[in-house]
């Protein structure tokens, strides 16, 4: 076992950019991002997002590139290099590679539903039906098994491409997709935007009513901040163990987290004009939409074309995502277990597909059941709210902790500044941020919210 593996690096610049974008911009944002700012009402969520991505999500993804291209270890071992002899920080590690699980799990079950769509949108049955008609397909879809046939498909084309590595998988996976998806996004906003309901959606979204800010919208906008950057697992570290040392970091971490915060926005600008002209209820929960989208598309001229082309991208957005988090886990059992890629793949596969079709269920067939130690939730909402809204937040807390004042302050420095950019003057603030603002700002939310 060594410390310092001899690592694979990502071989361009676009390719960095084209797998952290990938990572972060997925169902977090077109499926996460809208459901959640509806059930907590709109424009307040918003607003506060937007400052945790700022105060938050910046210096936290700045640190995790930092820890992860200075020692090119996976998120264990990283912290084992830089402080031998201090097991306590393992649990950064520990933190790390279960959320990433149960994020795996539950994320290939909402990205099963896309597969769906598509396959259905294809065969001509989401153009031209009413709403009534469109609900009842969700419905029965989700009453059923095949959302977990879906799971489990998913799941095998994501394996089909971690197992072929780094370079080859990811890196050619992300180059085209991010990109094509946000254009199909803007033109699907301009749609929304002439329809009756805009006015209506686009005031519950950009007008906020801080009479609405509960405990709840707080930590539900802290754990959407770090959900949507991929951050507080370690999964942005890991990540950047395969950056070159010429990858200017905050440069990096500014085109990610801008590209992010817009493709959620989007979303939300596609989504709730529709809710509105339609009639939905924007607190529907994970549900909304899939129940919104068939909408759009059974309206547009051309609906039979967009639907499948939108659903198809929407898959491939999860699938690069799904590849950065099957990759936390990967990295620590090849690295520090000496496990094959191959047999570390099937591993976190094996045990993503067991969870995952217990997530799939409790759309339909386990509905009701809701654990004891779980409160009200379900399978699903017990791994999205636990991993999310705790596990995320906890992680990315340890980090700034770690990079703020453990670390030594001159490898953190020479991280942010090499190469130099514009955005390397930056450095200084963001030290102070990792140093006296997130890990504290954390830390109250969670005290207040117990
Ligand atoms: N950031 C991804 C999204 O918004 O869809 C989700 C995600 C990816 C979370 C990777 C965590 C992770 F490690």
């Amino acid at each position: 076992m060594s410390d310092k593996p001899k690592h694979q690096l990502f071989a361009t610049r676009l390719g960095v950019i084209a797998a952290t974008v990938g990572s972060a911009v997925g169902l977090g944002n077109i499926w996460r991002f809208p459901y959640e700012a509806g059930v907590h009402g709109g424009g307040a969520f918003l607003v506060i997002y937007v400052f945790f991505i700022v105060l938050l999500g910046i210096p936290v993804l700045c640190a995790e590139f930092a820890l992860g291209r200075s020692t090119h270890c996976n998120v264990l071992g990283c912290f084992r290099h830089l402080k031998p002899g201090q097991p306590f920080w393992k649990i950064i590690g520990v933190i790390g590679v279960t959320s990433g699980m149960m994020i795996l799990s539950f994320y290939s079950v909402i990205a099963g539903w896309t597969l769906e769509y598509f396959v259905v949108s294809l065969k001509g049955e989401v153009a031209g039906n009413s709403t009534e008609e469109l609900h009842s397909l969700f419905g029965d879809f989700t009453a059923g098994l095949r959302p977990v046939m879906w799971t489990v498909v998913f799941l095998l084309i994501n394996y089909c491409v971690i197992v072929r590595g780094v370079r080859k998988g990811v890196e050619k996976a992300s180059n085209l997709l991010t990109p094509a998806l946000m254009i199909l996004l803007a033109v699907f906003c301009v749609n929304s935007l002439t329809m009756p309901g805009a006015a209506d959606g686009l005031s519950f979204l950009f007008k906020p009513d801080f009479s609405q800010i509960t405990p709840g919208v707080v930590i539900g906008a802290m754990g959407q901040a770090f959900f949507s950057l991929s951050l507080g697992l370690g999964c942005m570290l890991t990540y950047a163990s395969y950056f070159p040392d010429r990858t200017p970091l905050v440069r990096s971490a500014a085109v990610t987290v801008g590209l992010d915060v817009l493709t959620a926005v989007m979303a939300g600008v596609l989504i709730f004009p529709v809710v509105f002209t339609y009639g939905f209820s924007p607190q529907e929960g994970p549900t909304l939409v899939f129940e919104v989208l068939p909408a759009i598309f059974a309206q547009v001229s051309g609906g039979w074309f967009w639907a499948p082309l939108f659903f198809f991208m929407l898959f491939l957005a999860s699938l690069t995502s799904t590849i950065s988090m099957s990759e936390i886990g990967i990295a620590w059992l090849t690295q520090d277990r000496g496990m094959s890629r191959g047999k570390a793949c099937v591993l976190v596969i094996a045990v993503a597909m067991v969870c995952g079709v217990a997530c799939a269920l409790s759309f339909g067939y386990w509905s009701g059941l809701s654990l004891p130690v779980i409160g009200e939730f379900n399978i699903f909402n017990f791994f999205d709210y636990t991993s999310s809204n705790v596990l995320l937040p906890l992680g990315g807390m340890l980090i700034s902790i770690f990079a703020g004042w453990m670390l030594d302050r001159n490898i953190l420095r020479r991280e942010l500044t090499t190469p130099r950019t514009a955005l390397s003057s930056l450095a200084p603030a963001i030290v102070f941020l990792l140093r006296y603002v997130s890990p504290v700002m954390i830390l109250v939310i969670f005290i207040a919210n117990l």
